[in-house]
């Protein structure tokens, strides 16, 4: 069977949980400290918080924004449920904006859903594929809004030179197990270039407090990361640069061997940066059957995501936006297909899955 997903341990990772078992400390320890400074290089950025999930990441940057209650959040439709539950939990109103053939928000559709309510956007750089923050940038300005970014499958990834999580105002990224770089469990990260930001957001994942074991100046989460966890990261991160490039060269087989190939489109990649394929995602009409024949060749591939967000029924009790309202969203909902993509595929493996769809279209 040719995995969709392989997350995997490395032979630092057992005596790395040892050494925490040894220490006896569990929590706020010199694991999470170390994962911290050493996810600078992923982010770009000055300030990192391990949190306990990219989820948690979102709710507590959200709510350390601090933005009245019913601000508008611009959200692409196409994500992750929790992009947008983190807005929703945080009492404020996801406004959703459609795609483009990227996959990612389409930065020419933003404008029109601006209204006096908002405050920010949040840029899902989806598959880790960079969005077009230049243009998204020049619109948040012209506007006076955050940019959140949703890094969680993009870590390492470049636009114009810059490390993607570095761009805009704060930052989330995942550390779950399926993730470029993992904890092998869940687990997250913050990281700004914004320090006051970053202080809050250090005591709001901690009860509100900073020093004083009872005492806070903010309302806070316990959102940390086990020690545990910490370590079994800062175990993986010296192999993260190595298997970011394996990622990107499977990539390149996949785009050199599909290239025409039935009625596939392949991914597009924006001129000037560097995308780290958290997925590779190919889209086809005929997508069931081409995941069926897949199967029964003992490949593995998934659909991320298959609803839009209009359409999730949450989303839906509360805004009842009709479907056909995002129609480019809603079209790769139907025909995506996310091939094979990890580390520790083998040229070989990678020659077949090609192989194995180039038959299907026979
Ligand atoms: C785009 C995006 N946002 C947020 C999350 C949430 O991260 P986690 O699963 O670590 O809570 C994920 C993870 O799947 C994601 O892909």
């Amino acid at each position: 069977m040719i995995k969709q997903a392989n997350p995997r341990p490395n032979d630092k990772v057992l005596d790395a949980i040892k050494r925490v078992i040894d220490s006896g400390r569990y929590v706020k320890g010199p694991e999470s400290v170390k994962l911290e400074e050493g996810f600078k290089s992923v982010s770009g950025c000055e300030y990192n918080y391990t949190v306990s999930s990219g989820t948690s990441a979102l709710n507590l940057l959200l709510k350390a924004l601090d933005y009245p209650i019913g601000s508008e959040i611009i959200v692409p439709v196409n994500t992750f449920l929790a992009t947008a539950n983190a807005v929703e939990l945080s009492n404020y109103t996801s406004v959703f904006v459609d795609v483009d053939d990227s996959m990612n928000m389409d930065p020419d559709k933003i404008e029109e859903a601006i209204t006096d309510k908002t405050k920010a956007i949040i840029i899902v750089h989806l598959y880790g594929t960079p969005a077009d923050m230049d243009k998204i940038m020049a619109v948040a300005q012209k506007h006076n809004l955050d940019v959140i970014e949703d890094a969680c499958q993009a870590h390492g990834a470049e636009y114009h030179g810059k490390k993607i999580g570095s761009i805009g105002r704060v930052a989330a990224f995942s550390l779950f197990p399926t993730k470029n770089f993992t904890v092998l469990g869940d687990g997250g990260m913050v990281s700004t270039t914004d320090r006051e930001l970053g202080i809050r957001i250090a005591k709001m994942r901690n009860a509100g407090r900073d020093k004083h074991p009872d005492d806070a100046d903010e309302f806070g989460f316990n959102f940390r990361l086990s020690e545990v966890s910490a370590a079994v990261g800062n175990a993986l991160l010296p192999d993260f640069e190595a298997q970011t490039k394996r990622r990107q060269e499977v990539a390149a087989l996949y785009t050199k061997g599909l290239e025409g190939v039935g009625d596939l489109i392949l991914p597009k990649v924006l001129h000037n940066t560097v995308p780290v394929w958290h997925q590779y995602t190919i889209r086809t009409e005929k997508r069931d059957e081409l995941k069926a024949f897949l199967a029964e060749n003992e490949i593995q591939s998934s659909i991320k995501y298959s609803l839009p967000l209009h359409l999730v029924k949450a989303f839906q009790n509360k805004y009842h936006i009709p479907e056909g309202t995002y129609p480019v969203g809603e079209k790769i909902c139907k025909t995506l297909l996310c091939l094979p993509m990890h580390p520790f595929l083998t040229d070989e493996e990678v020659e077949t899955v090609i192989s194995t769809i180039k038959k299907f279209y026979t």
